[in-house]
């Protein structure tokens, strides 16, 4: 069903080599580039794909943000996780509608717009009360302000407990996950999966030890390696760059 573009939505404008710029449409405002400006107003009423013009000629074509899109553009407090691990978060963790997960730290909250937009309600822990803010923002901004229904943010520092019980899953993005063990194996009901995202392998191997030592099992450690492809005509081969690390995702399951 085609859904032009409304005032206060976000726009995604790629210019002619690739490049991406993120705007907030408002009536009567300009979206200013090294080659001159481009009216909002031209794109208000108008169908994704419009190609909108700057006074000197260059071209920028206007979509809606994906997930992914939004969460490399927002506003940052803290770094964000990635979009290949946020997926791969998705799964390892079995996040689906209905699913109570608690969250620490929030952060920026590209991981909480993940569990949210799966249909999952999240109660978020984090210490920073900005950080916080912010990310209550950036999900109000993205998935509109009816998922703060399922989106519980306080102030608090999950090392000192998990004021929570009875849940589906912790997810974790902070550096210590192994203070939170002992507080998940009680506030996970049987079953229940923690998954920790860390960007060192001596995190990790402290968390597996804490985990050997609980009554969680089935623990494992992947990471996530993604090749962009270079596609041009007959020169078809791997980027020459890629984002080698971001972090390994660590999960298990809890048992008797
Ligand atoms: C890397 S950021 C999380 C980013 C988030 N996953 C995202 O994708 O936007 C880590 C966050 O953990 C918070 N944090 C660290 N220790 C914490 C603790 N003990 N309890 C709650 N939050 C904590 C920090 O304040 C910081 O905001």
């Amino acid at each position: 069903m085609s859904r032009p573009f409304g005032a206060g939505e976000r726009a995604l404008l790629l210019d002619s080599k690739g490049r991406r710029y993120l705007v907030t449409l408002t009536a009567g405002a300009e979206f200013h580039t090294h080659a001159g400006f481009v009216l909002h107003d031209e794109l208000l009423g108008r169908e994704e794909g419009t190609v909108v013009r700057t006074g000197s000629g260059a071209r920028y074509t206007a979509v809606r943000p994906t997930l992914s899109d939004f969460v490399l553009k927002m506003p940052r407090g803290a770094q964000v996780i990635y979009p290949k691990d946020l997926a791969q978060i998705l799964v390892l963790a079995d996040i689906h509608d209905g699913l109570s997960v608690m969250e620490a730290g929030v952060g920026s909250g590209a991981l909480s717009m993940t569990l949210l937009r799966a249909g999952a309600e999240v109660w978020g822990f984090e210490l920073r009360s900005d950080f916080a803010a912010r990310a209550r923002a950036n999900v109000a901004s993205f998935l509109g302000p009816e998922a703060l229904e399922r989106f519980h943010v306080e102030e608090h520092d999950v090392y000192e407990g998990i004021p929570r019980a009875d849940l589906d899953r912790v997810v974790l993005d902070l550096p210590e996950p192994w203070r939170v063990v002992p507080h998940a194996e009680k506030a996970l009901r049987p079953g229940g999966i923690l998954l920790s995202y860390l960007p060192t392998i001596n995190q990790v191997s402290q968390l597996r030890q804490a985990l050997d030592e609980s009554s969680f099992a089935m623990a494992e450690t992947v990471e996530v390696l993604v090749r962009s492809w270079h596609v041009d005509g007959r020169s078809v081969r791997p980027d020459h760059r890629m984002v080698a690390h971001t972090g390994f995702l660590t999960h298990a399951r809890l048992v008797g």
